[in-house]
């Protein structure tokens, strides 16, 4: 009896000590019969996420499915992952998050299918053939994705970032407008239609799908030459019956970015009559500099967290209700975050921390999400 009692006290103080070897994938904070995030907003919240691991860490997928009611594919369906030779795909990464998404009755918006960077991709870079190769490159691209994502991708970003700080359509890479690597190998093969095109290419592919222009820096009244040519370009289209619905805009902002610059843009991409996305959003606490020094006082939290609520408020005061596509997080705790991954920053920019606890910023977002 001694005997056995001893043994299971092993085995459970075993099991604990194992449990709390395994913090990072559980969420610290199971949010159980408490208000989310999409429990209290009147519009989509979503966030950016990855198959790998919405499939592997149950902290992450937990935190998915309870708080969000939309996702975007972060990075699977970009040419780069989707499509990385000419004559080669690979859906596996976005046929996994649809996937996830259908099973738990998520909505699904897609980025991207046309970006200047993907003119970094090796078979893109030296692709040879005249304008109609290019052309057809192009739409087939656009086509074969949008196609086979028919009734499952709710709506796409058709084109990512097309404009120069300067308003100026990206274009070559001499100077005419926007240099290197702030070109577009699309608009200097393609021509400077190929926006619209692309739209129309997409609608033909699936005509119920929602086609939407995605821009960064809207926010930055240094720049407000790039908010015009988006919404100018926007005005054009629906002029000319180009099939554009939607429009995002990335909002990768610094903690101190200015609130009067928020609200504008969000107001001037209203005044358009599309869907207005805020698509991307992070808030860097670093306010967009590098510093490997930089502490996460109470003071920034508390800074971060009323600069979320404000855009909730704010694109509610700004975007009337039938035009709110919703706000998207770009990933959903701070580990996960492309600031740390891809920019390399030291910072703490998304509402749950590397545990997916709910942080300050969360706060902040719930209750600008409520009032
Ligand atoms: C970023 C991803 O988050 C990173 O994981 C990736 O390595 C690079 O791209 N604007 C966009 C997004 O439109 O596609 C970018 O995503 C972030 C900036």
């Amino acid at each position: 009896m001694k005997r056995n009692l001893l043994f299971l006290l092993f085995i459970s103080a075993f099991c604990a000590c194992k449990k709390e070897k395994e913090p990072v994938t559980q969420p610290v904070q199971p949010p159980v019969n408490t208000e989310t995030l999409k429990s209290v907003a009147t519009f989509p919240v979503g966030a950016a996420i990855d198959p790998n691991l919405a499939t592997n860490n149950i902290g992450y997928r937990t935190t998915v499915k309870t708080e969000y009611n939309s996702i975007t594919t972060e990075n699977t369906a970009k040419l780069n992952w989707i499509h990385p030779q000419q004559n080669n795909w690979n859906f596996s990464g976005t046929d996994q998050l649809i996937a996830f998404a259908q099973a738990n009755s998520l909505r699904v918006h897609g980025h991207t299918l046309i970006w200047h960077a993907f003119e970094e991709v090796d078979w893109v870079k030296n692709f040879t053939g005249d304008s109609a190769a290019w052309e057809a490159m192009f739409k087939n691209h656009i086509q074969t994705i949008v196609t086979r994502y028919k009734g499952k991708v709710k709506s796409w970003d058709v084109v990512n970032e097309a404009f120069t700080d300067e308003g100026k359509l990206r274009l070559d890479q001499s100077g005419n407008a926007g240099q290197s690597p702030n070109g577009s190998i699309w608009a200097r093969k393609l021509g400077s239609d190929y926006i619209a095109r692309a739209f129309q290419y997409a609608h033909e592919a699936d005509p119920d799908a929602l086609l939407f222009y995605n821009e960064y820096g809207l926010e930055n009244q240094g720049i407000e030459a790039k908010l015009n040519a988006v919404v100018n370009m926007i005005n054009t289209f629906k002029s000319r019956g180009i099939p554009i619905h939607g429009v995002g805009t990335q909002t990768h902002i610094g903690v101190s970015a200015p609130d009067a610059g928020i609200t504008n843009a969000l107001q001037k991409l209203a005044s358009t009559g599309l869907l207005v996305h805020i698509s991307e959003l992070d808030i860097l606490v670093s306010d967009w500099t590098n510093n490997p020094n930089l502490v996460y006082t109470p003071q920034l939290q508390e800074k971060q967290s009323n600069k979320y609520q404000f855009i909730a408020q704010t694109y509610k005061a700004s975007v009337p209700p039938a035009q709110r596509y919703g706000i998207t997080t770009w990933n959903v705790g701070d580990a996960d975050s492309w600031i740390r991954t891809y920019i390399k920053f030291t910072d703490w920019p998304l509402p749950f921390d590397e545990r997916y606890s709910r942080k300050n910023a969360y706060q902040g977002y719930l209750k600008g999400l409520k009032l």
